[in-house]
């Protein structure tokens, strides 16, 4: 994973190790703490509420949309605010956004860490010269923010002390001997965000309004818990009633455990460990696929059936949470998790509350692609404005 990553030019938190990786790590991981998000949840709510203000322009049309694309407009625009600072706004754009180069990245990434040969390696093909050009231009676009924001920095030194975003924090970072992170590692570590940030976000919550499509039940309890706590605004006002929304949270858990958007983990043995009776030498490749506990019956009753209230259960056998592990587990577990669990909860009330949601077709043409993330192919959804109470 990491020769493939290095080789287009990415060596952030993602792929880094031991000493480089830390300071990486640490930075990240308060970029995306509770208590930033905390001050950032109403960029959240205003990027819900403008795709709200999109969606009721087609639902009055009547056309079908591409719900992947769409959710992506969503999770590229909360990261960027988030992460950096920046309100990119590809909502309220029309088809010329960043994440038409984005959705170049992944899948190539994917095929080339799969291919049995490295062929890019002695010919070009055309879809080699077509991520060069998305990583060339991803990076041109990222290196406006970051001048714009060092430029921020030299104006107001003070900021350098209380950084307000993940960019901010990495200009401001020196290390044990005063040296600031290279400009390629900064780099590194925005492209890293922004590709962790966009996919895996936006396929788990195309899954859940799939797996929603089917069941009307969970769509009412989605609905009446956002009647009761979100009141009579459209998105949740604050991070507390956010946070709140635990049936969105149940079927956010529950589409995570039947479509993990990582469904195979890449790792290397750093030093001799052993998983349960099973030595593994340091130097080892170990491949994890945390579907298998997750669809065992050993671990979860019914394990193929969509049931979003075994999260809400507290008896024994109603889940087994280590069994369900999305988000990695140990010192490299994921650290956009709170901020993802937020943004899809803040969503499925938002679109629910709103909007009675069809899929167009039949549920057996929506099928899984794994493009470094899984995501369902062919879902297209038409919105109609929920009648009114
Ligand atoms: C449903 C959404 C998401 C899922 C399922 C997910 C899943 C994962 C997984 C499985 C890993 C690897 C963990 C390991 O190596 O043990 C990971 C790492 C990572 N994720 Fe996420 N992620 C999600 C959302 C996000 C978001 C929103 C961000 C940030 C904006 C983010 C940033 C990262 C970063 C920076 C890493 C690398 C951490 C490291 O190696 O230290 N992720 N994620």
């Amino acid at each position: 994973m990491d020769r493939i990553i290095s080789e287009i030019g990415i060596k952030g938190v993602f792929n880094a190790e031991g000493d480089a990786w830390r300071p990486q790590r640490k930075l990240s991981v308060a970029a995306l703490a509770q208590r930033h998000l905390r001050q950032l949840y109403p960029c959240i709510g205003t990027v819900a509420a403008r795709l709200k203000r999109r969606w009721e322009r087609s639902a009055e049309a009547g056309e079908p949309l591409d719900f992947v694309e769409e959710l992506k407009r969503f999770t590229v625009d909360v990261t960027m605010l988030i992460a950096f600072g920046y309100d990119v706004n590809t909502v309220e754009q029309a088809d010329d956004v960043i994440q038409r180069e984005l959705e170049i990245i992944f899948p190539a990434v994917n095929r080339r860490l799969f291919a049995l040969f490295p062929i890019w390696r002695i010919v070009r093909s055309p879809s080699d010269r077509r991520l060069e050009r998305a990583l060339r231009n991803v990076r041109a676009w990222l290196s406006g923010l970051v001048d714009n924001a060092r430029a921020g920095l030299q104006a107001d030194p003070d900021r350098a002390h209380r950084p307000s975003n993940f960019l901010e924090a990495m200009l401001a970072a020196v290390d044990e001997e005063g040296k600031p992170f290279a400009d390629d590692v900064i780099m590194s570590n925005l492209m890293t965000m922004l590709l962790a940030g966009e996919d895996t976000t936006a396929n788990t919550l195309a899954w859940a309004v799939h797996h929603l499509c089917d069941s009307p039940e969970w769509v009412a309890e989605i609905r009446r818990e956002a009647d009761e706590m979100v009141g009579p605004v459209d998105v949740a006002e604050n991070i507390d009633v956010a946070n709140g929304l635990a049936r969105a949270g149940a079927v956010a858990n529950e589409t995570m455990r039947l479509r993990p958007v990582a469904p195979v983990g890449l790792f290397d043995a750093n030093v001799d460990a052993a998983l349960g009776d099973l030595r593994i030498p340091a130097g080892t490749t170990v491949v994890i696929l945390p579907r298998v506990p997750a669809l065992d019956q050993k671990n979860f009753v019914q394990p193929l059936a969509f049931r979003p209230q075994r999260w809400m259960e507290h008896h024994p056998g109603a889940h087994e949470v280590s069994a369900n592990a999305p988000f990695g587990s140990g010192p490299r577990m994921c650290p956009g998790r709170s901020l993802a669990l937020l943004e899809m909860k803040t969503f499925l009330s938002m679109l629910y509350k709103s909007f009675d949601v069809d899929r167009v077709g039949r549920p057996e043409d929506v099928t899984e692609l794994f493009g470094f993330t899984m995501s369902p192919v062919g879902l297209k959804v038409r919105l109609r404005p929920r009648p009114a109470r």
